[in-house]
């Protein structure tokens, strides 16, 4: 079953104000800036070779099955405490006080208690008194709560959100299994959304996909009744390549940007070698591409925000340049969304 949240028809320009053509003068469904961007990692730091101390697996394979070569285990560290900590950044990065924030989304499917929601939590810790609520979308719930937070600005009027991706997601992980132990780190990012004026040229959303393939639940999950995650590797990392394959290539149609014009492919940071193979099946330049997994893993739904958030303190993104945001996991779900850049 496949659900899209694009639009096939470029947005109108105001009367008198043609819009140039192409990709640039295209006005965006959500006209957006992402302002400020933070991350929290655990204390505890854990290499490949600390694994290898433990089980039967080595840094080589490791490193040459995923490019990951260390992560960040949660000990005293809650999902929320690591979630307020990214959001507390971000919201510092902006310059954006607590009490101006209109929503805050966390997405995470690793919540330290079922109620109340992880939001609430962070809103108590931070005084944010707009509306607060969790979303879980495994390791594609970042995507979906940033399309959320930004069609609510748009159909709302209202001004902030904050938007979080949180988990800690070696709680589901059995330590014992080399197969999925390996793969998995905690964490937590966030990236402070604000509107912007709309029109032709504005920063925004150009073009959102949002699908899931409902055969695909045994794939990976947590079987009801048992405690740890259960993973088919190999046939979910077909899955995935094929996914953010087509999924980016629909928001690129629907944006009307051409690979070769991406100036940042950030893809759900589970494995270099998925990344690397979506991005060269899209065309997207390898040095247009983010790689982030070497020194935290798969950290779920932090995995994109995190990346970003090194990203652009990098530097690697220009105003008015072209930011791909893809994701895929469990359910399996997976969206991408295409987006003018400005702060
Ligand atoms: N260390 C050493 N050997 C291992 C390890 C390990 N940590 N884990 C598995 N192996 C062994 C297997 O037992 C197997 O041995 P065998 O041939 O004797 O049976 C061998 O290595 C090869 O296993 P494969 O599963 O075929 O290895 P593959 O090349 O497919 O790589 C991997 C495995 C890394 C899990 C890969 O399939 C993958 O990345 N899949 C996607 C998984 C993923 O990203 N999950 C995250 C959640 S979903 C998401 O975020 C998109």
């Amino acid at each position: 079953m496949t659900a899209t949240l694009h639009t096939d028809a470029p947005a109108a320009s105001p009367p008198g104000d043609p819009a140039p053509a192409g990709a640039a003068g295209r006005a965006p469904l959500a006209p957006v800036r992402l302002r400020g961007f933070g991350g929290a990692l655990p204390a505890r730091r854990i290499t490949n070779d600390d694994l290898a101390a433990v089980l039967d697996t080595s840094d080589e394979w490791i490193a040459g099955r995923t490019g990951i070569r260390a992560r960040h285990h949660a000990e005293a560290e809650t999902t929320a405490s690591l979630a307020t900590g990214a959001a507390r950044r971000a919201l510092d990065d902006a310059g954006v006080v607590a009490g101006d924030v209109d929503l805050l989304v966390v997405a995470t499917s690793t919540p330290d208690t079922p109620c109340p929601a992880t939001a609430a939590r962070v809103a108590a810790e931070l005084g944010i008194t707009g509306g607060a609520f969790d979303l879980n979308g495994a390791c594609t719930g970042f995507v979906h709560a940033l399309v959320t937070a930004a069609a609510h600005l748009t159909v709302t009027g209202a001004r902030t959100a904050l938007v979080v991706g949180a988990d800690r997601f070696r709680s589901l992980v059995d330590p014992t299994d080399r197969s999925t132990a390996v793969l998995f780190g905690d964490g937590a990012g966030a990236v402070v959304v604000t509107a912007a004026a709309a029109g032709p040229g504005a920063p925004g959303i150009l073009a959102v996909h949002l699908a899931g393939d409902p055969g695909g639940t045994e794939v990976l999950e947590v079987p009801a009744g048992r405690p740890w995650l259960a993973m088919d590797g190999p046939e979910l990392f077909r899955r995935a390549v094929r996914a953010l394959v087509d999924s980016g290539r629909r928001v690129l149609d629907d944006a009307g940007v051409e690979p070769g014009e991406v100036d940042l492919y950030l893809p759900h940071q589970a494995n270099a070698r998925i990344v690397a193979a979506a991005a060269d099946r899209l065309g997207i330049p390898a040095d247009r591409v983010v790689y982030d997994m070497a020194e935290r893993a798969n950290t779920s739904a932090a995995s994109i925000p995190l990346a970003l958030a090194d990203a652009v303190a990098a530097g690697r993104l220009r105003p008015g340049g072209h930011l791909l945001l893809s994701a895929i996991g469990a359910g399996l779900g997976w969206g991408s969304l295409h987006l003018r850049w400005d702060r």
